[in-house]
């Protein structure tokens, strides 16, 4: 979580360094701050809250002149958000900030307590500066390289020494971090998307590559070896985070999902070689967080029907299981960001079994797309809003790809071709998804419930109203109700009841029947047009396509009752778009 972003170049650095956190505030916005470094001094300010209200605070401080800054903006682990708590850090010479997390910072900050080094913040980072200083002996890369030695866990650490005023250094392990390259400048960042304004040249960094920058140029060494790595050059364009005229990130890019699945389409339905192909796998694991796991949910679906044994876990439980791996089992893992700390912790154990993984991601530049055996990208373009939208519908449509690979059936082919257009209709209904809304917005409790296919969508409908309007909403599978939850359902309750599987259609309406007896509103979301007072009917389509069709509109409702109370949509409240903790 966290982002971070570094500059060093001709310019004064406060305008980049604000720019660029703003493209990063998805990552966090509790609190921020930056440093700016001269001859004579390093300046800090911090603020907690959005980017807007350090930029506020900016605008009344006298800024030193200079060349060199650091910035972060912070979702909190440890310590809460305050501005002591917010980044950057200093202890001694050193100032730094810090993306990540260091497991074992208490055991280190007791040591450094013990030598008599005081500690001002609660913060896993500011420990991290002490270690360096304490290290610092005239020699940076050395006390660098020497701290880092002693940290268990993650980190991207962009580090300024108040001793080299014309050095900016960092470094990174399993953190993300990559170094922009300008002409004459140069940038340090969580993610391309926070310097694009400046450059689209970028270098990408492994574990423990420590980067030092001058006004000369940067050199990057490992264990004190120079290491060379070629200069990339990123297609994600400033069309990606422009808003397009939208309130919200969220709006634009769920309207752009019906030209983002043409685009794959064309892509993959005549060329279905250039998917990996699955039918020589037994068993399937499918694995992810958050939307991400839902994505698997519906996979699992798909893949059930193709014969193949599926199982499917959330990452933070699968990296902690005893896995007897059988021969010819696959690991999918699906991930928007490919930057997911659990999501990379169980792709590494499979690939440390000698384990097939397969990524489903949209960063092609992420850990996750690049330490896989094969990967699947779903070209998405960037996704700023935290709640996933677009990359939820492009990675379920490329599972349904696959399955149709492994088992292809007459009838899919055509009704892929209509999807688009079909997808296009269902979002144009804006008056519709409001009415709906409005039945929503006052609620305090919601139920989405649904029977195989259905219940995955009910999850994802579920989690993404929560998590963008902060009504309480669970999803249950039709039939568990009964089994204890039902004594929730009353007069002030709204159920959406999600039906488009065939086979257990009559069952989840009778399930929707139930919870209209004990007092609840429904809102019955399926292919059949029926008696309720609330429904959405979806076109019918091909089953393995028909989740396309349903989750648009839940996201869309979820965005319609966020906008109607007000919420902060595209940045909720505690969440962070990549979890690069566990
Ligand atoms: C966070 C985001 C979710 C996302 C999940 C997994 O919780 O808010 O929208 O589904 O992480 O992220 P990933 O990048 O691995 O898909």
């Amino acid at each position: 979580m966290c982002g971070i972003i570094g500059y060093l170049g001709p310019k004064h650095p406060k305008d980049v360094l604000l720019s660029g956190l703003k493209n990063l505030e998805y990552r966090g916005y509790d609190s921020s701050g930056i440093a700016l470094m001269n001859d004579e001094s390093i300046q800090i300010i911090k603020s907690v809250g959005k980017i807007s209200e350090l930029e506020e605070k900016i605008k009344n401080e006298k800024l030193i002149n200079s060349n060199i800054g650091i910035a972060h903006t912070r979702w909190a682990t440890h310590g809460k958000p305050s501005e002591i708590n917010a980044h950057p850090h200093s202890s001694g010479h050193i100032t730094l900030v810090h993306n990540g997390i260091i497991e074992n910072a208490i055991e280190i900050k007791n040591k450094l307590i013990k030598e008599n080094i005081h500690f001002n913040s609660d913060t896993d980072s500011e420990v991290i500066a002490s270690l360096i200083n304490k290290y610092y002996n005239g020699n940076m890369e050395e006390a660098i390289n020497k701290s880092i030695k002693e940290l268990k866990g993650s980190y991207a650490l962009l580090i300024m020494c108040d001793n080299e005023p014309n050095k900016l250094y960092a470094i990174r392990c399993e953190s993300p971090l990559i170094l922009g390259v300008g002409n004459k400048e140069y940038y340090v960042t969580s993610d391309i998307g926070a310097i694009l304004n400046y450059t689209n040249k970028y270098v990408l960094l492994g574990a423990n590559e420590l980067v030092t920058i001058d006004k000369n140029g940067y050199k990057i060494t490992k264990d004190n070896k120079k290491i060379v790595r070629e200069i990339n050059i990123s297609n994600i364009s400033n069309e990606d985070i422009s808003l397009h005229g939208y309130e919200h990130y969220m709006m634009k890019e769920i309207m752009e999902e019906p030209v983002l699945v043409n685009n794959l389409i064309k892509k993959y339905a005549n060329h279905l070689e250039l998917l990996p192909d699955l039918k020589k796998y037994k068993h399937i694991h499918i694995v992810g967080c958050g939307s991400a796991f839902y994505v698997g949910m519906i996979g699992k679906n798909f893949f059930e029907e193709d014969g193949i044994d599926v199982s499917i876990d959330v990452a933070s439980e699968y990296r902690y299981r005893n896995i007897k791996y059988e021969k010819s089992t696959l690991v999918i893992l699906i991930s928007q960001s490919g930057e997911t700390a659990d999501t990379i912790a169980a792709m590494r154990m499979a690939n440390s079994k000698g384990i097939d993984t397969l990524a489903i991601v949209n960063t092609e530049t992420s850990t996750i797309a690049r330490e896989s055996t094969y990967k699947v990208l779903i070209e998405a373009g960037k996704e700023i809003a935290v709640a996933t939208t677009k990359a939820y519908i492009l990675q379920v449509l490329i599972l349904s790809l696959l399955s149709y690979k492994i088992k292809p059936d007459s009838n899919y082919m055509n009704d892929l071709l209509s999807l688009p257009q079909l997808l296009k209709v269902q979002l144009d209904k804006t008056g519709f998804h409001k009415k709906m809304a409005d039945k929503v917005y006052r609620k305090k409790d919601v139920f989405f419930i649904g029977r195989r296919i259905d219940y995955a969508i009910a999850l994802e409908g579920s989690l993404k109203l929560k998590e963008i309007s902060y009504i309480h909403s669970e999803a249950y599978q039709a039939g568990e109700l009964k089994h204890g939850t039902i004594s929730l359902i009353d007069n002030k309750t709204v159920v959406f009841g999600i039906v488009t599987d065939e086979v257990t259609h009559d069952k989840t309406l009778s399930n929707l029947e139930e919870v209209i007896a004990r007092g609840a509103t429904p809102i019955y979301i399926g292919t059949d047009k029926l008696k309720y007072k609330n429904q959405i009917i979806i076109p019918k389509i091909h089953k393995k396509l028909q989740p396309l069709l349903v989750v648009p509109s839940l996201q869309l409702i979820a965005y319609y009752v966020a906008y109607k109370k007000g919420c902060s949509i595209d940045k909720p409240r505690n969440l962070a778009k990549s979890v690069t903790v566990e």
